[in-house]
């Protein structure tokens, strides 16, 4: 058996793999499915001060490989979750707080509430599907370094992961702000903003118009991005976007992650993150790969 342990930001994880933020609510109903506490932590739903109703539907549409999104970070709010779901949470495995604001300030206050209170938070700038706040502020580097900068001065306890967003000039510049910014880590993809046309209607399909593109066909761009990111900051890394099976997480890790997120594939799969988790496990001992840390960067 590999050791699958891995530590980000000092804070030791049971092994690599993490649902990724919106593909798995706060948990409660995989559990019903398998033990979550197998996993290596898990992002929660985007949290925001006040709940959210989300968007209009229909706010989900398939393509081949992918899907779009525009749920609009539907949510019950920060102190409902912490009311309701953190303490059950945390019992279980670390918790990722993804979070989310509207204004700057919004950030600030987010983060102060949550501080202490979960293993780390991970702050989405990059969420392409609300009109206010989210990837406004996450695509010029300026902005990038600004909002982590506030967020970080808010976190006295609790390490700060930056999620950048793909629809930007240059990942590696955004990286290397988040970078300057204190962020303790950065996490990436969120999705590609796109678009999916009804033929017969002549409309959009999302009433939205727009949405993020996520899901198995986006993996090629996302590794590349995770290269260039890792490559250009000193911080560690968590990269996803269409991870599958153990092989596209091993291929994530290669590129320069530490840790890895999977999410779409949690609604094709159900039981996707324990089946990747004893995957890695398989892999690494065929390729006689005793620590799962060394595959970090290993691509050549
Ligand atoms: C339905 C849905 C909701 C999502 N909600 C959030 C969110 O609230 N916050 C966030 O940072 N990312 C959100 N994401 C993005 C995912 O966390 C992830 O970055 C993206 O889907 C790429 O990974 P995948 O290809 O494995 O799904 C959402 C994705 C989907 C499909």
């Amino acid at each position: 058996m590999a050791d699958l342990r891995v530590t980000l930001c000092g804070v030791p994880l049971k092994n690599p793999v993490i649902p990724a933020s919106g593909t798995f609510g706060f948990g409660r109903e995989f559990d019903e499915l398998y033990d979550i506490s197998c996993l290596g932590g898990v992002a929660t739903k985007g949290l925001t001060l006040k709940p959210r109703p989300g968007n209009s539907v229909p706010r989900i549409a398939e393509s081949r490989g992918v899907i779009l999104n525009a749920v609009g970070l539907q949510n019950p709010g920060v102190e409902a979750f912490i009311a309701h779901d953190l303490a059950w949470l945390r019992a279980k495995t670390r918790v990722i707080a993804n979070v989310a604001g509207s204004t700057l300030e919004d950030y600030g206050e987010i983060c102060l509430r949550l501080d202490g209170l979960v293993d780390f938070v991970e702050l989405n700038i990059s969420c392409p599907n609300v009109k206010s706040g989210g990837m406004a502020l996450g695509i010029r580097p300026e902005h990038i370094r600004e909002v982590t900068a506030l967020a970080k001065a808010s976190l006295k306890k609790t390490p700060l992961i930056v999620k950048l967003s793909p629809n930007v000039e240059s990942i590696a510049v955004n990286a290397k702000a988040a970078e300057e910014g204190g962020a303790d880590c950065i996490s990436l993809v969120n999705t590609f903003t796109g678009m999916v046309i009804d033929i017969e209607r002549r409309m959009p399909l999302l009433a939205n118009r727009t949405g993020g593109v996520s899901g198995a066909g986006i993996k090629p761009i996302a590794v590349r991005m995770v290269y260039e990111a890792s490559h250009a900051v000193s911080i560690p890394v968590i990269g996803m976007g269409g991870i599958t099976c153990a092989e596209d997480a091993v291929e994530f890790l290669m590129a320069g992650a530490t840790a890895v997120q999977v999410g779409t594939q949690n609604f094709t799969d159900p039981l996707a993150c324990p089946r990747i988790i004893g995957g890695l496990n398989e892999w690494c001992d065929r390729h006689g790969v005793a620590q799962i840390s060394s595959l970090t960067g290993a691509c050549k």
